[in-house]
């Protein structure tokens, strides 16, 4: 059986693209409401892996997405390093912010791949019950953004906290970036090794790097990591996500041996797709809010996504995550489309 989304980060252009959408296993959803409702840890609901493939196959059944993406979350990294990290609703996640470096050593990750186990074991339930035609993505964080999180204790609006620990503290900040690169690399080894057909790195929080450090703090660590999985003799294909890098795009696909980039809503379709190397594979970058009002103006944005990336290998997408307030019908229209089935 064939899978297109496998085939298109394998660098092979489909007549029409395969799709999936971050964060489509979330809130837009009521069926996903109901689940989470039974769960009010949201911790415990990441770590339950019947609940977790419950929902990572919901919008897989609903709408036929070409990749199912496991339920989990970016800060399971974290926790499973002792931070006390927690999900407030109406407020998202929360940290103890890291106040003192020297509280972060190797031994943070002892009893890591224990802790997340259960993630790997929903992987391995999903991968059964699902078809051979759909992909299953594994993912993490990338280290810059899940350091953000550690030291500002919470989402943040321009990083104030995690931007003066780079320029100030040079040596403790690569000693902090090395740690949480490693633990990535466990995360992403166990998930790859418990049945994830492809990997995904989010640096969402990319765009607040400064542009001369970004080697430094975004690429290098991707590069590791990556390179690291291939030591082990992990050949899953790779995703990075730079989000909001710009040009900066054109870097890290040299810098780093990722297979496919995500792209987010601000990157100009025709650039990228003149610009970016071939073989790597561009997946986005449809504005999230753009599903919100739907219609003619959501159609021209796919149209000119679908155009300009055509005879490259693409992989349709958000620019970021679905919001909760997107109404179904506008993402069964969205599908429709984007597989050409409303002229
Ligand atoms: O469907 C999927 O995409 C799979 C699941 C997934 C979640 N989080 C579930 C989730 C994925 C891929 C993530 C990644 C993630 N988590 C990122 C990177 C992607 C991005 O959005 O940039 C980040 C930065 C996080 C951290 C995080 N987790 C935040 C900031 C929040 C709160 C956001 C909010 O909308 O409240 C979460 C919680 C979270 N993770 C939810 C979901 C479905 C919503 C919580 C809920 O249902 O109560």
């Amino acid at each position: 059986m064939t899978n297109l989304f496998l085939n298109t980060l394998s660098g092979v252009p489909q007549k029409t693209p395969p799709l999936w959408l971050m964060r489509q296993a979330g809130r837009y959803l009521p069926e996903y409401r109901r689940v989470r409702a039974s769960e009010p840890d949201f911790i415990s609901f990441c770590l339950n892996p019947e609940k977790a493939v419950e929902v990572t196959l919901q919008p897989i059944d609903k709408f036929g997405f070409d990749a199912a993406i496991i339920f989990s979350d970016i800060l399971l990294v974290p926790w499973a390093m002792d931070r006390n990290v927690r999900f407030v609703p109406g407020q998202g996640p929360l940290l103890d912010p890291l106040e003192d470096i020297s509280k972060i050593r190797q031994e943070s990750l002892n009893g890591f791949a224990t802790k997340l186990a259960p993630v790997a074991d929903a992987l391995s339930l999903c991968r059964s019950r699902l078809s051979d035609d759909k992909a299953l993505i594994g993912f993490a964080g990338a280290p810059w953004t899940i350091i953000t999180y550690m030291l500002e204790g919470q989402s943040s609006k321009d990083f104030a906290t995690a931007r003066k620990w780079m320029w100030d503290n040079d040596r403790q900040f690569d000693h902090l970036l090395d740690i949480v690169t490693t633990a990535t690399i466990e995360f992403l080894a166990l998930q790859a090794q418990a049945g994830a057909d492809a990997l995904m790195l989010f640096d969402s929080w990319a765009s607040a790097v400064p542009s001369h450090f970004r080697k430094r703090v975004v690429s290098d660590p991707a590069r590791r990591i990556i390179e690291s999985l291939r030591d082990q003799g992990i050949q899953q294909p790779v995703i990075g996500f730079p989000k909001g890098i710009g040009e900066g795009l054109v870097a890290y696909c040299h810098d780093t041996p990722v297979d496919g980039v995500g792209l987010d809503h601000g990157v100009d379709v025709n650039w990228a797709a003149k610009t970016l190397p071939r073989h790597i594979a561009l997946q986005g970058n449809l504005d999230p809010l753009s599903l919100i009002a739907g219609g003619t103006s959501m159609h021209h944005s796919i149209e000119a996504i679908l155009s300009a990336f055509a005879g490259r290998p693409h992989i349709f997408n958000l620019g970021h995550g679905i919001t909760p307030e997107t109404p179904e019908p506008h993402v069964h229209d969205l599908v429709a489309h984007v597989r050409g089935q409303i002229s």
